[in-house]
């Protein structure tokens, strides 16, 4: 039997995400209990180790993670989320446009190499924008699943602070963390770098704030992606467009793209005979967000009550409901 330290140390390098230390320790427990005359589960053990380090080299690892790296630690764990997505941009519904330089930022990032060997540089700082609930935190998804990357959400309330100082040497941080550990880094809702929210009443120093960031954008040199993303490309200063590969912007869903959206959540669904067009009037105005959530809510109705269809009328129900919820907001305002 493995022994008790054995046992804490394969969990701690588990927990750890620290590969290379878990098979080494795998390999010690199969060597003790070759000593003591197991020599069936010693091999036993040696071949499961075996199994799993061909697979981690054929790219799917045990872990289910993409790129063995450790967490962000100290105060970087503050600053930075990470997670492993499995999006595809199949997935996504979008304007065939924007598919197309999506695919471009996925081509050249996995052409790196040799597009470096020409002394290019791929792009890898892209700006996204467009109204909430149109995907663009989604994207940040599908570019990490699609490059088998891990996502940083980078997380501004905790960079922002009164000081500008904290604020610069936050912003430095993370720019090296871009440059150690290649992946995609995600500036949601970075308009807030450079506006008033969570920053101290001085214009100077606000612009400071702006000034280190555009700084430390066009100084990276870093291997991995850059994505930034604003609901307020209009407040956006100039300065932050011209600092980036592509700007690719995001759109209410269109009458195709809401039929689509809608057959694509309700498909498992037994369906009663249902005009989409005219589904796609009544959900006229309403982001993919809230599509899929209305959609959501029809799906829950159904379950509820035990039955085994959903309606026209029901789904057309609970999209002017989300309309309703969308113009009380902004009547409050
Ligand atoms: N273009 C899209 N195609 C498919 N689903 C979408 C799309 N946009 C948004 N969604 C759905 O809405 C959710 C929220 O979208 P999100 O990416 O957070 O929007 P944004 O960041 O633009 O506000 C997604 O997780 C997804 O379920
Ligand atoms: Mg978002």
């Amino acid at each position: 039997m493995a022994s008790a330290e054995q046992i804490k140390a394969l969990l701690k390098s588990y927990i750890d995400d620290d590969e290379s230390h878990f098979f080494s320790v795998a390999m010690q427990v199969a060597a003790h209990e070759a000593r003591l005359g197991h020599g069936k589960l010693a091999d036993e053990l040696r071949q499961l180790i075996d199994v799993a380090k061909a697979r981690r080299s054929s790219g799917s690892s045990f872990s289910n993670k993409p790129i063995p790296i450790s967490q962000p630690r100290g105060e970087l764990a503050g600053l930075l989320e990470v997670s492993y997505p499995k999006f595809r941009l199949n997935h996504m519904i979008l304007e065939e446009t924007v598919v197309e330089r999506l695919n471009r930022v996925i081509r050249e990032q996995r052409n790196l190499a040799k597009i470096q060997e020409y002394g290019l540089a791929p792009r890898r700082k892209i700006l996204l924008v467009g109204p909430p609930g149109t995907g663009k935190t989604m994207t940040a998804s599908v570019l990490a699943g699609e490059l088998g990357l891990p996502l940083f959400q980078v997380r501004l309330d905790a960079v922002l602070t009164k000081y500008m100082g904290e604020t610069a040497a936050k912003l430095r941080q993370i720019f090296d963390a871009i440059t150690a550990t290649r992946g995609i880094y995600f500036f949601d809702e970075c308009d807030a770098i450079g506006s008033q929210r969570g920053l101290s009443n001085d214009v100077g120093e606000i612009r400071r704030v702006l000034n280190s960031f555009l700084q430390m954008l066009e100084q990276d040199q870093s291997q991995s992606v850059i994505i930034a993303a604003s609901n307020h490309a209009e407040i956006l200063d100039y300065a932050l467009f011209r600092r980036f590969d592509d700007v690719i912007e995001y759109g209410l869903p269109n009458q195709e793209q809401i039929i689509l959206t809608l057959q694509s959540r309700l498909i498992t669904f037994k369906l009663d005979t249902i005009r989409w067009e005219f589904l796609a009037e009544v959900a006229d105005g309403l982001s993919y967000v809230e599509i899929v959530r209305a959609t959501e809510d029809a799906i829950k109705d159904s379950i509820i009550h035990d039955r085994n269809t959903i309606s026209e009328e029901e789904i057309a129900k609970v999209l002017r409901e989300r309309k309703a919820v969308r113009i009380g907001k902004f009547s409050s305002l």
